[in-house]
Parts: C-alpha cells; structure tokens; sequence
C-alpha cells in the first residue's frame, strides 16, 4: 500500500493519468472507497446537504466538519485526506482561516483543506499553505456563493466570464495551491484551464479533459431516485438496493422468519472466556475490524 500524497497526484497529471476522487462523510464509506483504491477522499461540506438534509452548504460549522473529517480519517489507509472549509471559516480573516485550516489537519486528521473562490482569496491560500498546510482551490459553481451566484447554474460561459475564470484559476496556482477543484463550466474551459496549470484539475461537470473527476459518493451510489444533474452518472441503483433490503427485513420480522435461531444467544454462560476477560461479542461493525 503507497499512501498517496499531493506529490502522487502531481506526477498522475504529468503522467496523463486520471485522479479518482469521491467525497466520504463516515469511516464506513471511506474504508470502502480506500479499499476500492481511490486516490483521493474529500469530506465536502455537502454533507450539510446528503447528509444533514439542509437545502444548501452554508450551515455546516467548523465542529461538525471536524468531527466527520474524524471519522473519515480513521476509516482509510491509502487515500489523500481532504477537508473542506465551511462557508465562515475562512473568509473573515487570513488568521481565523490558518487556524481552522489547522484544526482540520491536527483534529480531523485530514491532510490538505479546500476553500471555494478566485484570486480574491489568494492572501487566505498562501497564509495556509506557509502555515504547512496544503491547499485545494475550488472555482466554477462555489455552492457556498449560491446566493450571490443567483442559484446552482453553469459558470464560466461568455468569453468574459472564461477568461476571469483561467485568470483565477492562474492567481490560485500562484498563491500555492496544490490543485483545482473546477465545478460545472462548460467542458471546453475546463480543458482550456488544465492544460494552462501544472497543479492537477478535478472536475464536477467540468468535462473530461480534467486531470481528474470528483463525485458526491451519495449521487455515485444512485441513493436519491429523484436527483439527477446532467453531471451525475449512478454507478449503481443503492435507493433501490436498500429499499428492497429493507422491505424484506420487514417481511422477515413480521412474518417471524427473523431472527432465526443463528441470531440468538442462549441463556448458558460461556464461562472460561468471561473469566479472561476475553470480549465476547463485537456489537457493532468497525470498519477494517469486521
Ligand atoms: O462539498 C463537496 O462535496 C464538494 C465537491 C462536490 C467538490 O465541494
């Protein structure tokens, strides 16, 4: 197992080859995608959207990103560890940011960060970067601008707004980030903005010219039968997956065929293994440990 680093996923763009990477919210999921071998794990703050059902990015805190960034963490061995900084934690100050971007790394065990924007931030970057933290850029639809955006639209369309948006991507290359999240422009800029940087591009509805593609793992996994973006592919049908698993579970409980006897404990006490103190039961699954 070789622990990839910002330095692999540099020599991947160099090299031509794809960058993999899905967002992870739980050590569950990140000890999956690891073991499926994906390069690289971002705990997005959509999980105040997938996960915690609000109807955009901007109430995730800095606690709450801590704590899954946590759980992410414990669950992979092999992925590059990135967490996003929540809508607040970054924009008041360049000081405020340093020290989240940190808590993110010493709490949350994660290895790079990701902040939305364009060269307006490139000051906040370089104070993290110098800070030893390495950085993620994210231009395009920045979800925590919704409001300023006017909605989730394609960015970047009109030879005006494509050139603003390669003179971004340049200022944040320049301030010292490691790569570039681009999220839904039209599939030519986003070729047009790869080939322009040496950091690698990762892109969301961005084309497939980018060094390489992120996905939220809910829309991957096809958990919501009624999202679909033009920019989502599901891989696999979970919602029905699960809602057919959960039907029979119910059949089974009603009908008294679960628990079967392989499911029951019997009332003798196993002695010689209680005395050594030895555990006699894992209660509940630890990801890597069965
Ligand atoms: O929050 C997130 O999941 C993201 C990705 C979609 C890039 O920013």
């Amino acid at each position: 197992m070789k622990k990839v680093t910002i330095h692999t996923l540099r020599k991947m763009k160099q090299a031509g080859e794809r960058i993999t990477m899905l967002t992870a919210y739980d050590a569950t999921f990140a000890r999956l995608f690891d073991a499926a071998g994906i390069d690289a794990l971002l705990v997005g703050d959509s999980l105040g959207m997938v996960v915690q059902g609000h109807d955009s990015t901007l109430k995730v805190t800095m606690d709450q990103t801590v704590y899954h960034c946590a759980a992410v963490a414990r669950g992979s061995r092999r992925a590059h560890l990135v967490g996003d900084m929540p809508f607040g934690s970054y924009q008041a100050s360049a000081d405020e940011a340093v020290r989240n971007a940190m808590r993110i790394v010493a709490e949350g065990g994660m290895e790079a960060v990701k902040l939305e924007g364009g060269a307006e931030y490139a000051e906040v970057i370089s104070r993290i970067v110098r800070a030893g933290v390495p950085v993620m850029g994210h231009l395009g639809l920045t979800p925590q601008s919704v409001h300023k955006l006017g909605g989730y639209v394609v960015q970047g369309r009109g030879d005006d707004k494509a050139a603003r948006l390669l003179a971004d991507a340049r200022a944040l290359e320049a301030a010292g980030c490691y790569s570039l999240v681009l999220e839904v422009i039209p599939a030519d800029l986003g070729g047009e903005v790869t080939r322009a940087l040496t950091i690698p591009t990762i892109g969301i509805g961005a084309g497939a010219d980018c060094d390489g593609q992120v996905l939220v793992c809910y829309d991957l996994l096809g958990m919501n039968p009624t999202f679909q973006p033009r920019f989502v592919k599901k891989f696999v049908d979970l919602a029905r997956v699960i809602g057919e698993a959960v039907g029979r579970y119910q059949e089974e409980v009603r009908s008294q065929e679960f628990p079967a006897a392989e499911h029951t404990f019997s009332s003798e006490i196993p002695k010689p293994a209680v005395a050594a103190g030895a555990p006699v039961l894992q209660l509940y699954s630890v990801p890597g440990k069965g």
